[in-house]
């Protein structure tokens, strides 16, 4: 079954979203929080069952969160690393008792040292790559490969006309060159705009 939030959250969650856009559109990159059926894709893409250590990217408002806890082992450390920082307040009030760093996935490798979270199984990643300069997406590309387990997976999810940019263009290149897999999987047409999943295995 997939969860549904109570309309006055969503409604909250919207906005919030769309006030962080106005003030940083770039980082932000969307105008509304990831629809919950692409959350179950997402968290269906990886093997959470199994997962010792999951580190969520760029949770934003915590439209993925919900489903990738619920699939986790009760024993499995979770951290989440948002960069802007009323974001990750907002998701630190939603789970209380789950730890967020704030910072950027280009110092990730510190920030999961700085956790005690190491050799990492599954990175769920909501950032917006196509986005990113291409010094960014290289950076932190390597440090997201750096702190994977061998074998260990990134799931990330694009819009059409993102891959379609050059950025989209190089950032599918880097993964082609940094993973040894880069598998496409299904559309998700019930997202604002419909998305695609990415999985990277190291
Ligand atoms: C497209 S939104 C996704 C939000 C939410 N996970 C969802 O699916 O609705 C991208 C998120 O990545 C965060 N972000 C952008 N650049 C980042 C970076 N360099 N490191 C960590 N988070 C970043 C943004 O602040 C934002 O919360």
């Amino acid at each position: 079954m997939i969860n549904r939030k109570p309309a006055q959250e969503s409604f909250r969650e919207h906005i919030l979203l769309l006030r962080e856009f106005v003030r940083a559109p770039l980082s932000t990159a969307t105008i509304a929080p990831s629809s919950r059926h692409l959350a179950h894709r997402m968290a269906l893409s990886v093997d959470l069952e199994k997962a010792g250590s999951v580190v969520e990217l760029g949770p934003g408002t915590g439209a993925l969160t919900s489903e990738l806890l619920r699939r986790l082992r009760h024993d499995a450390r979770f951290l989440a690393v948002e960069l802007n920082p009323v974001l990750a307040a907002d998701w630190q009030r939603q789970f209380p008792r789950h730890q967020m760093a704030v910072g950027s996935v280009a110092d990730l490798r510190q920030i999961c040292s700085q956790h005690q979270i190491g050799n990492v199984d599954c990175i769920v990643s909501a950032l917006p790559w196509p986005s990113f300069p291409s010094e960014l997406q290289e950076s932190g590309l390597e440090e997201v490969v750096d702190v994977l387990r061998p074998g260990g997976q990134m799931v990330t999810f694009g819009y059409h006309v993102g891959m379609l940019m050059p950025s989209g263009r190089n950032f599918v290149r880097l993964i082609e060159q940094k993973f040894r897999r880069v598998e496409r999987l299904k559309w998700v047409w019930r997202n604002l705009p419909p998305a695609y999943i990415l999985r990277c295995t190291k």
